[in-house]
């Protein structure tokens, strides 16, 4: 039987090390580093590495040019290409230029690629100047002719804003056109969509398609008390197995301290994520 096996890694928040942005005290590159380390270790052998968005934290192209760097090296260390997606927290021009090494532009960043007859498709969710997200209607309609034609293995969708209900998550950290998208997926070959923002592992459905949010390498988020939430060092990585049956995700968690990295009013929680 047909089957493929990837690593579905998200929220790094990167930054380079000369960075004085507010997460780079936390050295969140070296946990992606860490990860990849234990990826290879642990022999899980993917086709590919999906990062599913806030790969730097308000970074420059400097940064990316960084980030980068790090995920070659990662790519490298654990055989296989590694394919992102932008969250609220990156940057489209400084991406464009310190990452893809291109011209720098607002561009929307999103792609097809067919991996020995998985087809992954990376969305654009992210919205400049903005902490919610939404894909636009030219990446709606590039979408819909896309996926007319089914692949061998399936269709993985990656995106940063979650569509399914994540419990305790306020409604403005989903995606805040799910049910478009939700119309263009609906009877299509996608067997699963991929993504992050909320900092915790969920796993649901959407229309009876697989969704899961990923906890991601940065930290991972709960409530501190009624009013305040807290981000709490963690990292983990899932290892998604699909074969023509179905799919299977299975969430490694890597050993941290646990510390409070910090908390704030729960008003102020997209600003974070
Ligand atoms: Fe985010
Ligand atoms: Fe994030």
């Amino acid at each position: 039987m047909k089957s493929m096996r990837f690593v579905h890694l998200t929220d790094t928040h990167m930054n380079a090390p000369s960075s004085d942005g507010p997460f780079a005290k936390f050295k969140l590159a070296e946990k992606v580093k860490q990860t990849c380390r234990h990826i290879q270790e642990a022999n899980i052998a993917p086709a590919f590495v999906l990062i599913t968005g806030d790969l730097s934290h308000e970074g420059d192209a400097a940064d990316y040019a960084y980030i980068r760097t790090v995920l070659d090296e990662c790519s490298a260390l654990v055989g296989a290409p590694v394919h992102v997606v932008l969250g609220n927290h990156d940057h489209r021009s400084a991406f464009r230029q310190g990452y893809l090494g291109e011209t720098p532009s607002e561009e929307a960043y999103y792609y097809s690629h067919d991996i020995d007859g998985l087809r992954l498709i990376g969305l654009n969710s992210q919205t400049p100047g903005r902490h919610d997200g939404e894909i636009d209607a030219a990446q709606l309609a590039w979408l819909s002719d896309e996926l007319a034609q089914p692949a061998p293995l399936g269709t993985i969708v990656a995106i940063h804003h979650p569509m399914m209900s994540v419990r305790g998550m306020p409604g403005d950290h989903l995606l805040a056109n799910r049910a478009q998208l939700g119309e263009v997926l609906a009877g299509t070959d996608v067997i699963g969509v991929m993504a992050g923002h909320v900092h915790s592992n969920n796993v649901g459905t959407y229309r009876g398609i697989v969704n899961v949010a990923a906890a991601g390498t940065a930290f991972t988020g709960e409530m501190a008390d009624a009013d305040n939430y807290k981000m709490v060092n963690f990292c983990g990585y899932n290892v998604v197995d699909v074969s023509e049956e179905g799919i299977s995700i299975q969430t490694t968690v890597l050993p941290t301290s646990n510390e409070e990295y910090f908390r704030f009013p729960i008003a102020a929680l997209a600003v974070q994520h």
